[in-house]
């Protein structure tokens, strides 16, 4: 097993290693899907009339495989990164880590094999079947066991906040998974939820919002509080408001799910404390935001000639956007516009592909050097390309879809001075479809920065230990 030394600590790198490269794989083939499914919108006849092509079994496999397979094994890598290195020592129960790499790995196989064949719980980003589920929870368990067990065996005296972020975020999802999938078996590929009706809506959004405020917010936050005073080379802004960002997100998301679920069965006021409570997160979102921002006080300068360190700092500014839109939407005649359009569809898109995404490849543009022991990355030039088309493939999509979102609101609402529907659906289609058409461009540019990516970790996996220089700091 490999073993890398800093501070005279040997940390285990093996498990680090195997997670980060395969967020670059996952990440090409997840987002490659949602490429695809981008042009079946545009291009229908790429459903090729073959059931496991289709639309409706393609989409949760690029969900599942852009959340579950790229942005998890990213928070799995940089977790245990992270883990080790703030706490000074190496991780807890080495063997059960190996095994939360292989046991995610056929997870997200079986995931791949499944939602094609049309096997699917029909709960969102919670389709997979239950002995999947069984499994999942098993890794699970074992990460939390392997990451709270390296927290206890620390030398160093207090706990750095990232793992604060990483624990919250491995035990709420830990909870979110098993509540949400409780089923009763009827086949070795066919069950049903214990819940019915709107409970079973309730308990899903519960489960939904909050994959969204623990996996896609808190983990990446905790990648936020290591990569970016790490990156920029400066302490954290302010630590005592990144404990309060801490608490306050964690306190308010819990409650916010109701927003997924205006003008349904649910109860009315239930309705209206998921908007306030969403409304009121707009607060410790933007706190976290501009502490994260500010850490580069001193060190802007470093924006201009350090690609990583843009990665993080722009992913952080998507992440303002999308906590601002977010607590917007959730107002119940806001959202009476929004809902069902494309408008959600971009605000997903910017969290995941602004935030989730940028914060994740910053991240390990980071940690394949030090992985591989190495100065930098092959080519700091690639990066910065990588960087451009990431960033214009971004804004190419969630402009396409506000664009068509807003006018899908507008056309369906519009009546004539008779009451009558002013358009039908199929116009308002049409009226989206030079949109689908951009937000397909935009994610060729995602996708293209992705491959970039791929072949510079390569060349610096590839490089003899040492060959590669770090770049010397600008005056
Ligand atoms: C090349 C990049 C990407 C492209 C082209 C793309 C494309 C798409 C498309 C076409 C949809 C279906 C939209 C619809 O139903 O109208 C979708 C849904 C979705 N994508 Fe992506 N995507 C990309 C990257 C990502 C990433 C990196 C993430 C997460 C980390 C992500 C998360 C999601 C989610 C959660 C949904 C479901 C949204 C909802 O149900 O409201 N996507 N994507
Ligand atoms: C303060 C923070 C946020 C609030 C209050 C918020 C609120 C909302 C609202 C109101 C919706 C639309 C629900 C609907 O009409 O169906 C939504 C959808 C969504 N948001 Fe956010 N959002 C926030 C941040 C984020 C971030 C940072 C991400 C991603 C990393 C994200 C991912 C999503 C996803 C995936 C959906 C679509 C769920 C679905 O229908 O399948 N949100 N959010």
């Amino acid at each position: 097993m490999s073993q890398t030394k800093s501070l005279n600590v040997d940390y285990n790198y093996s498990v680090v290693r195997l997670f980060a490269l395969t967020t670059i794989l996952w990440g090409i083939i997840g987002m490659a899907v949602g490429v695809l499914i981008a042009a079946q919108l545009y291009w229908p006849a790429l459903n090729f009339d073959t059931p496991w092509l289709t639309y409706s079994r393609l989409r949760p496999l690029h969900t599942n495989a852009v959340i579950f397979a790229f942005g998890t094994s990213a928070l799995f890598a940089t977790s245990y990164y992270i883990v080790q290195r703030t706490c000074q020592v190496r991780l807890f129960a080495e063997k059960l880590a190996m095994f939360t790499f292989w046991g995610w790995q056929a997870v997200i196989v079986a995931a791949v094999i499944t939602l094609p064949m049309g096997l699917s719980s029909s709960k969102e980003y919670a389709e997979l079947e239950w002995p999947i589920d069984i499994l999942i929870t098993l890794v699970w368990v074992s990460y939390a066991i392997v990451f709270f067990g390296t927290l206890v065996k620390r030398k160093t005296s207090h706990i750095y906040v990232a793992n604060w972020f990483l624990g919250g975020f491995i035990l709420t999802v830990a909870a979110l998974h098993i509540v949400n999938s409780m089923a009763i078996p009827v086949s070795a590929f066919k069950s049903y939820s214990i819940y019915a009706g709107a409970v079973d809506a309730m308990i899903q959004w519960w489960y939904g919002h909050n994959a969204v405020g623990f996996l896609l917010t808190a983990g990446f936050l905790g990648m936020m509080y290591y990569f970016v005073p790490k990156q920029a080379g400066r302490p954290v802004y302010s630590y005592r408001l990144s404990i309060v960002h801490f608490w306050a997100l964690i306190a308010l998301y819990i409650w916010a799910g109701p927003h997924h679920l205006h003008y349904t069965a649910l109860p009315d006021w239930t309705q209206s404390l998921g908007m306030v409570m969403s409304v009121v997160l707009f607060v410790p979102s933007w706190g976290g935001m501009i502490n994260g921002i500010m850490t580069l006080s001193g060190a802007w300068h470093k924006l201009k000639t350090d690609p990583i360190l843009r990665f993080l700092i722009v992913s952080l500014s998507f992440y303002g956007m999308s906590t601002f839109e977010g607590p917007m939407m959730a107002i119940k005649s806001v959202n009476a516009l929004s809902h069902y359009t494309d408008w959600t569809i971009g605000h997903v898109h910017s969290g995941a592909l602004g935030w989730v995404a940028m914060i994740s490849i910053g991240a390990i543009y980071h940690l394949i050097p030090v992985l591989y022991n190495q100065g930098r990355m092959y080519s700091i030039a690639l990066i910065n390309t990588h960087f451009w088309l990431h960033t214009i493939g971004v804004v190419l999509y969630i402009v396409a879809m506000w664009i068509s979102g807003i006018t899908q609101g507008m056309m369906w609402r519009a009546v004539n001075t008779d009451g009558t529907l002013t358009y039908s659906f199929v116009q308002s289609l049409e009226a989206s479809m030079p949109f689908y058409l951009m937000r397909f461009i935009g994610g060729v540019f995602v996708v293209a920065g992705m491959l970039l990516m791929a072949y510079n970790v390569y060349k610096t996996v590839r490089a003899k230990d040492e060959t590669l220089q770090p770049v010397p700091a600008a005056a």
